[in-house]
Order: structure tokens, then C-alpha cells, then sequence
């Protein structure tokens, strides 16, 4: 979703924002915009589409001049992605830009009293309320009039903003929405997100909520909202700026399916020791733990899909009940959790706004929250008790893919763990060893499927995919077509293949194509006959199982294969093909894979 940078030093600064914003391009984003001081005043450059756009409009920013400026890029919600709609916005005076990221609740009562006082409005966003309000509130001090400002908002905003009374300085504002701001060497920056900053700078201050935040090029200051200076620690970043990159990969896609080897075992191996498994960042105690009645496990999207399939290996070890729920329901479902409830936060981005909501209702409630989630200093990851980090590197592509699967090799590690304090595993290397083996056993259900391409050609046209499993395959299906809808615009759904007979069965025609995931032999039988019964009407079956699993590739039209792995833990290596399947059908259609259109990376709005 929309992004946000800012510079400040004694070089051009216009290069710089059309740089970090190209490394925010993956959130997603429909328009994009600078705003650049000098001592002629402001200079605004919008366009609606892609940077390049951005690039060829300023001339790389040779055209808009001056070394302290903001850039945004935006994923519309209050009006259409049009150029007026872009921001950064400017004050009826041309004295102040305004770039915002987040969603303002009361804008519109804020928009008719500025109308009143006499304020020109140049666009239908929320935000340009913003930018008059500072305008109005200004008396000779940026810091004040956004203090002013923001009392009067309510909803979400990460703020950039410049003044052109002020040369060279920027000011920031965080309330529920991301600004990390990166300190550098006569020059600094901002950003929400901190891939924009690390080709410049590791040393990095993440804001919290309430913050404001001051930035010249010799000097970085953080204020809270009654203009008290606050001390805050910088962290050093260590994410490799390469991971950030394609690497000759033609997608972000392909390269990170293709990285999951590695960022499992980064996951898993340092949590792994003597045969058992440890979360060091974590002092939960036996005590604690048996004072858990029930887990409940909130996510979106992917995540959530991930919390389905973790679900089972934390039932079975740890047998502690598991509901697992929707953020975007479970925050608006009076939910029935109090301090015996353990909560699990899934969120690769640690940023989605529907989950930590739900995060935030449940923990008011009395439950203790887990965190899992990959971006270190996030806002879920703040808000936790205790959080286990993923490790997968930045994930730059839209679909997840090594987000979902070390989310759940973090879930599995954590029921192994549990369990084993609980006092319910007698001896944990059996489990071990097969969490030991996952990156073994994903790099090979990447290599054991070089016909994925090929079926790819055969399926991409088909006017919807079903996806059928029981059990764990199930939740496996779940995400199997989400992939595939997301990235090929294909219709894809998953349902429970026991479910078949008493409705989606009367879908089913001559060649609709249904992928049938065969992997958990306690129900590959019943699967097989839910095979059957859609081979009798029709139906083109893709089958996903073992290799020498001869009832089910006796049957099926076509196959993929995964190595053999427990049941429990195969969600992370089975979803493998069906990623890869999704990719070249995405390919085979031409979408744009790495970017789907409508889609961002992170949600944060509701
Ligand atoms: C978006 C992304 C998905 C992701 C979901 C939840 O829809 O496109 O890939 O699964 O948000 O995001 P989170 O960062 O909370 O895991």
C-alpha cells in the first residue's frame, strides 16, 4: 500500500526519493508523487502509473531542485487514482507539502469546516485536509501546527511533511501507520518501510505511535506530543541489500519460491540445539503454559492460511484447543477470550491494519499475544508479548511465498517447543529431525517438478480451478488457490473434498480442471474416492502426492510430486508446487507477477 520516504543533505534530493520509492514499488501503488524545497519554494511533481513515469516526468529529478523533499506513492482509497489524487499535497499558500499514508476517519467534517474558513480543496482525498489544517494552525513554529494538527485527526496517518520557511528540514508524524527514520552522515531520511533506506543507511529509529519527529541534515530529533525531546535508540539494521534484489531471476516471485530452502533453515536451525527445540526470545513459562485453555490463532490472507494448517500440529502436541480466525471478523465478534486465551499474531509485514486490531481487542480482553512475523520493529511485533520472528529476508513480491511457509515452520517449531514443556513429548528428536530435514525436503519438492511449466500451458486458460484435500491437505488447497487467483486472475477455489457431494460437485464438467492434494495418507483414501467421483463427471485431475503413491497416479490426469514428509509438519513443503504451478500460469497469461493488479503488500488500512 501507499509509501512514504524523505531526504535531507546536501545533495540533489529528487534522485534519491524517485530511488526509494522504486524500492517501495512492490507494496503497491496506482500514482506517485515529489515535493523538493529550494530557495525557490516548493516544486510538486505528480504522475498516475508507474515511477518510470515519475522518472521521465522530472527528468530523474533533474527537473525538480533542492536537497530536502518527500515522495510518496499511493494506493487510492478516497478518490481515483488521478493526479490531483496523488500526493504530496500543497497548502493554498504553496508554503507546506504534505505526503500521508493511513486513512483519516473524520475527514469529512474537517473538510467542510476548512471549506468554511475558506480553504481551496484540489482533491477528493482525506489527506489534503491535512495540509490546510497545518497551514491553518502555523504561526511560526511546523512543530506546533502539527501538534495542533493532529489532535484534531482521528484514524491512521504516517505524516512527511516540508516547509519551505524551514529549508532543509523535514518533519514526521507516526500514529498506526509505519515511519522508521534512518540516520545517516550529513544526511538523513525516512521512510515507511525500511527497505527505502537501507542502500543508504543501516542506523535506523523506528517511531512509535504519538511521535514526532524533526530531521536536518547534521541532525535526527524525536518529540513526543507535548514537544518533549525523547531519547530513542538507533537499530542497526542488518537485511542484505542484495536480498532486496532480483538476483537473474526474471521475478521476486520465482527468486524467493526458490529461496525457501534457505530461509527455513534460517527459521528453524538456530531454534534447533541438543536435539530439542528453544525460543530464547521467549521466557514463557510450563506454568503459564498450563494455564492456557485455548489458542487462538488471527491472521489475513496468507497468514491466516498458514494459521489453518498450524493449527493441527499445535492441537495434536500441545491438546490445547485452536480456533484460528480471521482478523477482519474476529476484531468484530465480541470474542470469547480472556487471560487464559494464548493469542498468535500471524503477519509477515507486522503491519496489516485488520490484525492488529484484533490483536488489540483480544489483548484489552486479558489474553497474552505471540508474535510471528518477519519485519523486525513492526508494529505487531511492538505490540506482543513475546514475538518469534520468521527470518525470511525482505519479501518483495506481492504473493507470499517464503513469508507463508517459515511462518509455518515457525508455528511447528512452536509446537514441538510447547508441547515439550508441557511434559507431553517423551523424546523430542523424532520431531526434530523432521523439522531438520525441511529445507532438504522443500529444495526438493522445487526440483522434483520441472513439468510444472508445461502443465501450466495445458491449465492457464481453464475458467476456474477447484482445489480439493481433507485435513491438512485442506489447508494446504486454501492457500494452493490464493496463489493462483492472486498472481493469474484465474477463478481458483478450495474446498474440503468431503464437501464436494453436497454442493460444488454440480460444477463440476467435462475437463474442469480439479487439483486433488493427496499428501496426508491417514484420509488418501477417502481423497481418492472424491477423485473418482469428479473423474466420473468430467473432471481433468491434477494430483499432488508421492511419487510412488501408485493408486493415485493410476488415476489422475497429471501430477506433481512432494518427497515424503509427516503429515504434520508437510503444509511448508507441499504448498511448494502449487506455488510454482500459480507462477507459470501467471506467466502463461502475462500478468504482471510480481505486482497483481488491485493488490498491495501490506493492508494497512481496514
Ligand atoms: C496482503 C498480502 C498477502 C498477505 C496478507 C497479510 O493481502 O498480499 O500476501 O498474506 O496481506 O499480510 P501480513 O503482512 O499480515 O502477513
Amino acid at each position: 500500500m501507499c509509501g512514504i520516504v524523505g531526504f535531507t543533505g546536501a545533495q540533489p534530493a529528487a534522485p534519491i526519493l524517485l530511488d526509494g520509492l522504486k524500492k517501495l514499488e512492490y507494496r503497491g501503488y496506482d500514482s506517485a508523487g515529489i515535493a523538493v524545497m529550494s530557495e525557490g519554494g516548493i516544486t510538486v511533481s505528480k504522475v498516475t502509473g508507474r515511477i518510470a513515469n515519475l522518472c521521465e516526468k522530472t527528468n530523474d529529478g533533474k527537473e525538480v531542485p533542492g536537497s530536502a523533499g518527500v515522495g510518496h506513492t499511493r494506493w487510492a482509497t478516497h478518490g481515483a487514482p488521478t493526479e490531483e489524487n496523488a500526493h504530496p499535497h500543497l497548502s493554498n499558500d504553496g508554503r507546506f507539502a504534505v505526503v500521508h499514508n493511513g486513512i483519516i476517519e473524520n475527514y469529512i467534517a474537517l473538510r467542510e469546516e476548512l471549506i468554511r474558513d475558506g480553504y481551496r480543496f484540489e482533491s477528493e482525498t482525506d489527506t489534503e485536509v491535512i495540509v490546510h489544517l497545518v497551514e491553518m494552525y502555523y504561526s511560526g513554529s511546523v512543530r506546533d501546527a502539527l501538534i495542533k494538527t493532529t489532535n484534531r485527526l482521528r484514524g491512521s496517518y504516517a505524516l512527511g511533511v516540508i516547509c519551505s520557511e524551514e529549508p532543509g528540514k523535514l518533519f514526521a508524524v507516526r500514529e498506526a501507520s509505519p515511519l522508521i527514520l534512518g540516520v545517516g552522515v550529513g544526511e538523513n531520511y525516512f521512510a515507511s518501510d525500511v527497505t527505502a533506506l537501507v542502500p543508504y543507511t543501516r542506523n535506523c529509529i523506528y517511531m512509535d505511535d504519538g511521535e514526532y519527529a524533526e530531521l536536518t541534515k547534521d541532525s535526527v530529533k524525536v518529540f513526543d506530543c507535548t514537544g518533549q525531546e525523547l531519547s530513542k535508540e538507533v537499530v542497526r539494521v542488518t537485511w542484505d541489500v542484495q536480498a532486496a534484489e532480483k538476483g537473474g531471476y526474471e521475478h521476486f516471485m520465482l527468486k524467493e519460491i526458490m529461496e525457501q530452502p534457505a530461509a527455513i533453515k534460517a527459521a528453524t536451525a538456530p531454534r534447533i540445539k541438543n536435539g530439542k527445540v528453544f525460543f530464547e526470545e521467549m521466557d514463557i513459562s510450563a506454568e503459564e503454559l498450563r494455564e492456557i485453555r485455548k489458542i487462538v490463532i488471527t491472521a489475513c490472507g496468507s497468514a491466516y492460511y498458514a494459521g489453518c494448517s498450524g493449527r493441527y500440529a499445535l492441537e495434536k502436541l500441545c491438546r490445547i484447543p485452536v480456533e484460528v480466525e480471521l482478523a477482519s471478523e474476529l476484531r468484530y465478534n465480541n470474542p470469547l477470550i480472556d487471560e487464559h486465551t494464548l493469542l498468535i499474531v500471524i503477519s509477515q509485514s507486522g503491519e496489516t491494519a485488520d490484525t492488529i486490531a484484533a490483536m488489540k481487542e483480544c489483548r484489552a480482553r486479558g489474553a497474552k499475544a505471540l508474535a510471528v512475523v518477519n519485519v523486525v520493529g513492526s508494529t505487531i511485533a511492538k505490540l506482543a508479548d513475546w514475538t518469534a520472528y520468521t527470518w525470511a529476508g525482505p519479501e518483495i513480491a506481492v504473493a507470499t511465498t517464503k513469508g507463508y511457509t517459515t511462518q509455518l515452520a515457525v508455528l511447528y517449531l512452536l509446537s514441538v517447543y510447547f508441547a515439550d514443556k508441557l511434559g507431553y513429548i517423551d523424546d523430542c528428536s523424532k520431531y526434530v529431525s523432521s523439522l531438520r530435514a525441511l529445507p532438504r525436503l522443500i529444495q526438493h519438492a522445487i526440483d522434483m517438478n520441472p513439468g510444472a511449466a508445461q502443465l501450466a500451458k495445458k491449465y492457464h486458460g481453464s475458467k476456474s480451478l477447484f482445489f480439493i484435500g481433507r485435513n491438512t491437505d485442506y489447508a494446504v488447497a486454501l492457500e494452493g488457490a490464493l496463489k493462483m487467483k492472486e498472481i493469474s486472475y484465474l477463478h481458483a477455489e478450495a474446498y474440503a473434498a468431503g464437501e464436494l457431494k453436497h454442493g460444488t460437485i454440480a460444477l463440476i464438467e467435462e475437463h474442469t480442471p480439479v487439483i486433488a492434494l493427496c499428501c496426508n495418507p491417514a484420509i488418501m483414501e477417502k481423497t481418492l474416492s472424491n477423485i473418482v467421483e469428479v473423474k466420473a463427471r468430467g473432471a481433468e485431475v491434477l494430483a499432488l502426492t508421492f511419487r510412488d503413491n501408485q493408486k493415485i497416479l493410476s488415476v489422475a490426469d497429471d501430477l506433481l510430486f512432494i518427497p515424503k514428509i509427516d503429515a504434520l509438519f508437510s503444509a511448508a513443503v507441499e504448498i511448494i508446487p502449487l506455488q510454482i504451478l500459480a507462477y507459470y500460469v501467471a506467466k502463461e497469461n502475462g500478468c504482471d507477477i510480481d505486482k497483481p493488479k488491485n493488490l498491495a503488500k501490506s493492508v494497512t488500512v481496514e
